[in-house]
């Protein structure tokens, strides 16, 4: 009989609540607006043409190189980033092997890692979701071959200082170190200069958040460039769409319209986070377009009063440390006051069945 590799049947099945997502969209941290009217416009210009070739990813890397300022040998362009995680864990991790990941956090990292045969170490963050440095870098060992870590990270929006990032690094030569600045828009701080000095250190950036562009699929992978070269190795040559592929220099030109974006949600998480405090929730400050909120046992019914009112917002109660806890997207002024005045009444509705302090 057919049967998956052992380390495909130890995955436990990762199945986010996609399905029946109708409502305002503070569930996933996508952007609530969407994308420049400027690449939706290129989008619709697309012909037969454009659709019957396989599509050319070199001459766009050439852009985005140049949108970042590296050469288009240290950059690849994925599927999301959740290729770029995929594309790493493929080219640096043998079974037995172990990868490194803070807990709790995004995913797809353990997922990955695990698919590969190797043994993730998942080093709890410390008190309020503060990164462990002194954790992670006890834990690295001759087989650690994979570090990742988002920055700021998903779902608690800690975000961890430059300094131990490239700590991180420098501890570990031997193991690709993955940060993920798929918040990095929000945030602003980033560790992309150092990509190339530091021959392990990758750094994954996405269009799916602040440019609108969940759908479409879209990231970026960068690296030291003979690195790189053998991610290049295990990429399928057409990974990335034509129509992703199309859009994506109008996305970098429009660079006014993801600032405004970035800025306004900037505003208004300090606007959510103020709410918080007022309605007594307690939350951890974020550094990215979402904020943790710990509801308490009744977090099921608080998500569910939310769909009531037309609003999705996502049970992170699951998570390593986050019992009880709910984590908002922050949108465009408009949406955002409406999960304001949403978050209101629910937790006036829920009274004591919330965990609100004095
Ligand atoms: C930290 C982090 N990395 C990556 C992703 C996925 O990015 P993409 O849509 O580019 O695959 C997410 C999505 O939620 C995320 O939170």
């Amino acid at each position: 009989m057919l049967e998956a590799r052992k380390a495909v049947r130890d995955l436990q099945a990762y199945r986010p609540p996609l399905a029946g997502r109708q409502g305002l969209r503070m569930d996933f941290n996508e952007s609530t607006v969407g994308c420049s009217p400027r690449v939706l416009a290129r989008l619709r210009a697309l012909d037969a043409e454009a659709l019957a070739r396989y599509p050319e990813r070199e001459p766009v890397e050439q852009v985005v190189a140049e949108f970042l300022g590296l050469d288009a040998a240290q950059v690849v362009l994925t599927n999301g980033v959740d290729e770029g995680i995929h594309l790493l864990c493929a080219t640096y991790l043998e079974p037995g092997d172990e990868a490194i990941i803070v807990v709790p956090t995004f995913a797809m990292y353990a997922i990955f890692a695990g698919a590969e045969g190797a043994k993730v170490i998942e080093v709890p963050a410390e008190e309020d979701f503060r990164f462990p440095l002194d954790g992670v870098i006890s834990r690295i060992g001759e087989r650690t071959r994979v570090i990742a870590v988002a920055n700021p990270n998903n779902p608690t929006g800690a975000a961890v200082a430059r300094d131990a990032l490239l700590k991180v690094a420098q501890a570990a030569p031997q193991a690709a170190v993955l940060v993920d600045e798929a918040y990095f828009e929000f945030h602003g701080e980033s560790v992309l200069d150092c990509v190339g000095a530091l021959p392990n250190l990758f750094v994954a950036r996405t269009f799916s958040k602040a440019y609108g562009l969940a759908g479409l699929r879209i990231g970026i992978l960068a690296g030291e460039s003979k690195q790189m070269a053998m991610v290049r190795r295990v990429a399928s040559p057409y990974n990335v769409n034509a129509a992703a592929l199309a859009v994506l220099p109008e996305a970098l030109r429009d660079r006014e319209y993801v600032d405004h974006y970035a800025a306004e949600v900037q505003r208004n998480r300090e606007l959510l986070q103020r709410a918080l405090n007022e309605v007594g929730l307690h939350y951890w400050p974020s550094r990215a377009n979402f904020v943790l909120a710990r509801v308490g046992p009744n977090h099921g019914e608080f998500v569910q009063a939310f769909r009531r009112r037309g609003i999705l917002v996502r049970d992170r109660s699951h998570d390593p440390g986050c019992a009880g806890c709910v984590r908002l997207t922050v949108g465009s002024d408009e949406h955002t006051r409406t999960l304001i005045e949403a978050l209101r009444e629910v937790v006036a509705e829920m009274g004591s069945r919330c965990e609100v302090q004095a």
